[in-house]
């Protein structure tokens, strides 16, 4: 079962041909960087993404933390900007903006979910603890699980705020029949080879709201080039964030199997309910599932369960072969540097540090079978029920 847990492993092995037929067409053509796979992808994603957006929407970029930091500075974020941001997230959503120079204000999650809670972004826009202005609410889709969206729009209408959705770990996740990505101003995905559309090495997609005008469409594509026009003359502020051709014509193929190796997620999802759901409330144990609205991508299979009980099982999985995880043990505003920085103003977000103490991500990606669920399953079951 360890092979199998190893999804770019497995994932690589199951596209070798497509692999193989990105680096023919890169030696064919001798264009590298930023040509017509990187079009190629832009459009398909655009395509995937939904009616009104267009391959100039969509902005291939090196990877999604970059994405990200394009998004923020696109929207005007500034250094000295406040960002509204999820303190339970992956460290690399705080490092884009901290890379601006902007000032995170780290929001709680809701009460019984891993993601952003509407009720504190609006507090957080209404307080006057800061002088500084907040320019930006970064909604993160954590482990796949969609964003309350349609409440974080209404509130970054109201207050003139710019909504960027993270959908590093969501591509494929849906929201009110359509895709996530396409609620926020802006949206960044993640390419990196654990994500549901996995690179063979770092990749990132920056995507344009709907409404975007010309010329924030030219902004945004010329931010990844150094701000060059077409001249290569600077004209405005520019990183280098490119995405390569081998990586653009490897998701340009895998992006037409995603829809297969979410349903396969979902599948495998649920089993873990079926043989879980009956045990685990008396055991403490909560799971994940979609919402009334929105869909799960089950990038991750996060359940909570007790934290000394997070310890034991973690122990015997070492023991046992069986790969369980943590994302995250810790918050982003309990990490070292955060917390440097913070020393001022501690935070204290209790569901997010209740979070923090009592995640466990099983094992799953499309490529598992039943029996490596039934396996892990019974696993957990006679743990806990020991404790
Ligand atoms: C929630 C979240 N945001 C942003 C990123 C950054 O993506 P990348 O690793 O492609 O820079 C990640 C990657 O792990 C992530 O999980």
């Amino acid at each position: 079962m360890l092979e199998r847990c190893n999804f770019p492993l497995q994932d690589a092995s199951n596209y070798r041909e497509a692999i193989a037929l990105a680096f023919e067409r890169v030696i064919a053509s001798g264009q590298v960087i930023l040509s017509g796979g990187v079009q190629a992808f832009e459009e398909a994603f655009a395509a995937w993404l939904g009616d009104g957006f267009t391959a100039e929407h969509c902005v291939g970029v090196g990877n999604g933390t970059d994405a990200l930091e394009l998004a923020l500075r696109c929207a005007g974020v500034t250094p000295g900007d406040g960002v509204i941001v999820p303190s339970f997230t992956a460290y690399a959503t705080v490092a884009s903006l901290l890379r601006i120079g902007a000032v995170p204000h780290f929001a709680d999650v809701a009460p019984s979910r891993p993601v952003i809670c509407p009720l504190e972004v609006e507090r957080l826009l209404a307080g006057r603890h800061s002088t500084r202005r907040i320019r930006a609410v970064i909604a993160v889709h954590l482990y796949g699980e969609a964003c309350d969206l349609r409440s974080l729009r209404d509130i970054c209408d109201h207050r003139s705020v710019a909504l960027i959705e993270d959908c590093a770990q969501a591509t494929g996740t849906m929201y009110e029949g359509g895709s996530i990505g396409t609620w926020g101003d802006f949206a960044s995905f993640s390419f990196y080879p654990t994500k549901n559309l996995a690179a063979l090495g770092d990749g990132g997609m920056l995507v344009l709201g709907r409404q975007s005008d010309l010329s924030r469409l030219r902004t945004a594509r010329r931010l990844r080039t150094y701000g060059w026009n077409r001249e290569r003359e600077a004209v405005e502020f520019g990183v280098n964030s490119r995405l390569d051709e081998v990586q653009a014509w490897i998701l340009w193929a895998k992006l037409k199997d995603l829809s297969k190796s979410i349903s396969a997620r979902r599948s495998l999802a649920g089993r873990y309910r079926d043989l879980i759901g009956p045990w685990a409330g008396q055991e403490g144990i909560s799971l994940p599932g979609d919402g009334i609205n929105w869909k799960h991508s089950y990038h991750l299979y996060v359940i909570t369960v007790h934290p000394m009980v997070r310890t034991n099982i973690l122990s015997r999985g070492v023991a046992d072969g069986i790969p369980y995880a943590v994302h995250y043990p810790l918050a982003c505003h309990q990490q070292a540097y955060i917390a440097q920085r913070l020393e001022a103003t501690p935070v204290h977000l209790p569901h997010t540090e209740r979070l923090a103490a009592s995640v466990l991500s099983l094992p799953l990606n499309p490529y598992l079978t039943e029996q490596d669920v039934q396996a892990v399953s019974s696993h957990l079951h006679a743990l806990v029920s020991v404790v």
